[in-house]
């Protein structure tokens, strides 16, 4: 077919999760491949309770079109938890979005000029760089340690002005699963004001943390407007709800609501509906206690099944919450070459070199720990392992 496509086409590739994904589909793949919560842990019965609610005492209005910005009593649910998060904020500051994925997209749509700068962590998220990719940024890693960004590098380059917004993942990074230390969240809080610079914070993984304390956000920090926070119930209650948010200065939230109304109008109102539903009659919190102990032990599963089996010369990340390890092998190791010999033998992996927006990276690779129990964790590791062994 000789069909012309848009420029922006030409820097936008398929996501080598999406094509990981279908594999996983296939029987007897052990897959640590994709970022799948555990699903037999998703509160279906509440979920259902919630629905048979929501439907006996709306009716049809469950379906009706709704406002862009959300149906007020889920954003006043999520008010209440971002106060327990640290940051103050009242209803009208929360605009709900299609998951948190959504919320990325609007924000390149109302920042973004082909050519424009942006700052990420080295690696990064994939699926955002995919995001920013739609609008033709140029990408700007920032050197990165075990405590996350490194403020001063970030302050060097965001001091010409040039540089549109920084995007960060502060707990449970996907895909090391870093943490921000906290004196970090503060010095980039005042580096934004400093700066004039953006900050988009993305915090999907932040209640997921089965060791340690809970740290408060950059936006907990930020006097000056200039953070935005983005969260998701998707990790939360389930990912299918598709229900995340951003919290926002008034003037950002107004761009961004203009931005949703020509993606979606609203986000779809009976999931909307029964998620409020859903937290309003049932214990999230004890939900995502659940969670965390599971996931904690998944981790300490793998953590365990990679000292008892990895070759020297391969090291990896202790994440303290998320769904995510990171691990390094040598400077020479392909893990392109790894993942070929890994799915011949069932076992399936995201090759690193996906998240650096800029290239390089291919001597790690991403583990997923959350979607796993306990005996395929030791058996997909110890399969890994002896390939690693072999030609890394
Ligand atoms: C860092 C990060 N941001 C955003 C998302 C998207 O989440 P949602 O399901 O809310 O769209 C994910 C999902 O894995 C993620 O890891």
């Amino acid at each position: 077919m000789n069909t012309a496509y848009a420029q922006r086409m030409s820097a936008m590739k398929p996501s080598s999760i999406r094509e990981m994904l279908k594999l996983t589909e296939r029987p007897g793949i052990i897959s640590f491949a994709g970022g799948l919560p555990a699903p037999e842990l998703f509160p279906v019965e509440n979920i259902r309770a919630a629905a048979e609610r929501v439907l006996a005492e709306s009716g049809s209005k469950a379906f009706q079109y709704g406002a862009s910005e959300g149906i007020a009593p889920l954003r006043e649910q999520i008010a209440g938890e971002m106060s327990r998060r640290s940051v103050a904020c009242a209803t009208d500051d929360i605009l709900i979005t299609t998951g948190s994925q959504q919320g990325l997209d609007l924000l390149g749509k109302i920042f973004l000029d082909p050519g424009d700068v942006i700052l990420t962590e080295t690696p990064t998220y994939l699926a955002a760089i995919q995001a920013f990719q739609c609008f033709e940024a140029d990408f700007q890693p920032v050197a990165t340690d075990d405590q996350g960004i490194i403020p001063e590098a970030v302050d060097e380059l965001a001091a010409g002005g040039k540089v549109r917004f920084l995007y960060v993942i502060p707990n449970f990074q996907n895909p090391t699963g870093r943490t921000l230390s906290l004196e970090r969240r503060r010095q980039l809080a005042a580096i934004a004001a400093r700066r004039n610079l953006v900050i988009v914070e993305d915090d999907p993984y932040g209640r997921l943390r089965y060791r340690g304390e809970h740290l408060p956000p950059i936006k907990s920090f930020d006097e000056s407007g200039r953070v935005i926070y983005l969260s998701t119930f998707s990790k939360t209650v389930a990912p299918g709800f598709r229900t995340g948010w951003v919290v926002a200065s008034e003037e950002i939230r107004d761009k961004l609501v203009v931005a949703k109304q020509a993606a979606d109008l609203h986000t779809s109102s009976f999931d909307q509906l029964v998620l409020e539903r859903y937290l309003r009659d049932f214990d999230n919190r004890q939900h995502v206690e659940r969670v965390c102990k599971a996931y904690g032990e998944r981790y300490a599963v793998m953590d365990e099944a990679l000292r008892l089996s990895m070759p020297k010369g391969f090291s990896w990340t202790r994440p303290e919450g998320g769904m995510f390890l990171w691990v390094s092998g040598p400077e020479t190791m392909d893990a392109l070459a790894v993942l070929g010999e890994a799915i011949d033998n069932g076992v399936a992996f995201v090759p690193g070199a996906d998240f650096f927006p800029r290239g390089g990276g291919n001597n790690n690779m991403r583990l997923n720990f959350s979607n796993a129990g306990a005996s395929a964790i030791r058996d997909g590791i110890g399969r890994l392992a002896a390939i690693c062994s072999r030609i890394a």
